[in-house]
């Protein structure tokens, strides 16, 4: 199962994204948990990234696609992959198609979950991840048992930096301007699912699943 989960910022697809991978056995590649990882780390490429995140705007293409790219190659995609977050841009989204042909594959599905403005900046800014796991919680919508801690792992929770409501804003924006054609672009190619993401997480979650096996 080759499948990219689509939406704009805060609608839901990291919190699906688990569920889907356990699923179907898909390893889950979130661009922006690599960008994340490698400005934890200073990276070049974290340095790099972390002007642009922080300002709500896109990295540029030409660094995103070739991470995707060899992220790709590696053994745990043979049996399929969930993007998350990529791609975001119709140059991306070209550029996948060119490299999953010359592996001879193409996209079997892509997941667009749509929620409203106000939803959206709610969630992304009530969110709090997990600093060692990278688990997901709503300080309202999925509060942890205990408040600023992971249920999973007992490691302290933090607010992203671009969760602020300005930037949230602005992610919106960009995501109007230049995310938001590969709706229509992967609706041309007969693979794009519609989902209601104004439910609740589980009820979100089952829809996709559902939607994905094809029933
Ligand atoms: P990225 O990390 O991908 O951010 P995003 O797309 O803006 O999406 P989010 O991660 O904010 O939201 P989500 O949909 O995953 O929501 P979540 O499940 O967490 O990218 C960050 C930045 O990196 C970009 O701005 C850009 O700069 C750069 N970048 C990344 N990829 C790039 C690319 N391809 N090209 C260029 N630049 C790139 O849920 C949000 C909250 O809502 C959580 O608190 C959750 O608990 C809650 N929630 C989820 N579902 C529900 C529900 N059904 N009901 C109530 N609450 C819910
Ligand atoms: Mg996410």
């Amino acid at each position: 199962m080759r499948v990219v989960l689509l939406g704009p910022p805060g609608a839901g697809k990291g919190t699906q994204a688990a569920g889907i991978s356990q699923e179907f056995g898909i390893p889950h590649i979130s661009t922006g948990d690599i960008f994340r990882k490698n400005i934890k780390e200073g990276t070049e490429l974290g340095i790099k990234a972390q002007e642009y995140i922080n300002k709500g705007v896109l990295v540029p293409d030409e660094l995103v696609v070739e991470i995707v790219k060899d992220r790709l190659t590696e053994d745990d995609c043979k049996n399929g992959f969930l993007l998350d977050g990529f791609p975001r841009t119709t140059v991306q989204a070209d550029s996948l198609d060119v490299e999953l042909s010359k592996m001879g594959i193409g996209l079997d599905k892509v997941v667009n979950i749509n929620v409203d403005k106000e939803s959206l900046i709610q969630r992304a800014v009530g969110r709090r991840i997990c600093k060692d796991c990278g688990d997901t919680y709503h300080t309202t919508f999925n509060p942890p048992r205990k408040e600023g801690i992971c249920d999973k792992c007992n490691g302290e929770l933090y607010q992203r930096k671009d969760d602020t409501e300005e930037t949230v804003n602005r992610r919106i924006e960009v995501y109007l301007e230049q995310t938001k054609p590969l709706i229509d672009y992967y609706n041309d190619k007969g693979i794009l699912v519609d989902i209601n993401g104004e439910q609740l997480i589980e009820k979100v979650g089952n829809e996709i699943i559902l939607s994905l096996r094809g029933e």
